[in-house]
């Protein structure tokens, strides 16, 4: 197969590395193509202004876009999730119809807040100007030329991406298990990798998926879980966060969702997790640091 990735950085280069692995053809498109593996074929290009068709390979079977926002300003959110995909799409207009495009969402589209669980049939109804402009950019490419599909993903953590597990820490030092609790959602780096794969692979795809593993959990769960490992010691709690029990962990106010996201169609798909649960996850993260 020939897949662009569009925005290939964290999530997309562990996609490509895994596809180049198994003898696919992978472009990873970003604008500092400095930092893509050599496996990946470098496009330079900045989807913020229009793109030329003759700037992409022919051919090509899928395109991925998981381009992130630089900042928090709307000005970046539309970028990354809206005007970003246009250009992308006018862009291939002139590739094959068949081509599959997945655009890579995040379940920060939910606002739901009584710790409910949610799927796929859950209204988004998003409170946040991220979330808005992720709901605008999945019309879009739903919409668009080519079939489409939108995988929304939890939190994403993994090597080099440890604040789960830092925010985790403080909240040891902060206040006892919220009271309703407070959920979280995640997925390890190589299951978000794992989970493009399978739909770039998978014969029908549904137009749309939550990337979540198995557990949504709270902070102070994943907390107690890493305070009884023998390998987190108590210095590791860092410094506790500027914030009153009342507001939670520092985090906590940027967000006052709580939901518990269900992959049950991403697995019912035929996908299997690498890192089911937090447990899995994180222990291999702490095997890894020196
Ligand atoms: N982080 C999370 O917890 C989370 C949760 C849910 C969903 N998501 C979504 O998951 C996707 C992948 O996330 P990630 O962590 O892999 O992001 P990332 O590491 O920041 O990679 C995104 C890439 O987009 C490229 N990019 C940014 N602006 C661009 C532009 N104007 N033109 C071309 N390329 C551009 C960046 O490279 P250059 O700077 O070199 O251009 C970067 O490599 C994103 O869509 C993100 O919104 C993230």
């Amino acid at each position: 197969m020939r897949v662009l990735i569009s925005g290939c950085g964290y999530v997309g280069s562990a996609l490509g590395l895994l596809l180049t692995a198994e003898g696919h053809t992978v472009f990873g498109l970003r604008r500092n193509t400095k930092a893509l593996p050599p496996a990946i074929k470098s496009i330079s290009a900045d989807l913020s202004k229009p793109l030329s068709p003759d700037a992409l390979p022919p051919n090509l079977d899928a395109a991925v876009h998981a381009v992130s926002p630089g900042n928090s300003k709307d000005e970046a959110y539309t970028l990354a999730y809206t005007q970003g995909p246009r250009n992308l799409l006018a862009a291939l207009e002139p590739q094959r119809k068949t081509l599959r495009f997945i655009f890579v969402s995040s379940t920060g589209v939910y606002a739901q807040k009584k710790g409910e669980w949610v799927d796929e049939d859950s209204p988004a109804t998003p409170e946040t100007t991220s979330g808005r402009r992720l709901l605008e950019g999945e019309r879009l490419v739903l919409g668009g030329p080519f079939p489409a599909t939108v995988l929304r993903l939890g939190g994403i953590y993994g090597p080099g991406r440890t604040s789960t597990i830092e925010r985790a820490l403080r909240t040891l030092r902060i206040a006892p298990q919220e009271d309703p609790p407070r959920y979280t959602n995640r997925i390890h780096r190589d299951d978000c990798a794992g989970a493009l794969r399978h739909l770039i692979l998978l014969p029908d795809p549904d137009p749309l998926y939550l990337g979540v593993d198995h557990e949504p959990a709270t902070l102070h769960t994943i907390a107690e879980w890493l305070a009884a490992r023998p390998d987190v010691s108590p210095s590791e709690t860092g410094t506790p966060a500027r914030t009153t029990p009342q507001n939670g962990p520092r985090g906590a106010s940027r967000s006052r969702t709580n939901k518990r996201c269900s992959n049950a169609r991403l697995i019912h798909s035929g996908y299997r997790f690498l890192y089911p649960t937090f447990r899995e996850g994180f222990a291999a993260l702490l095997s890894e640091t020196p």
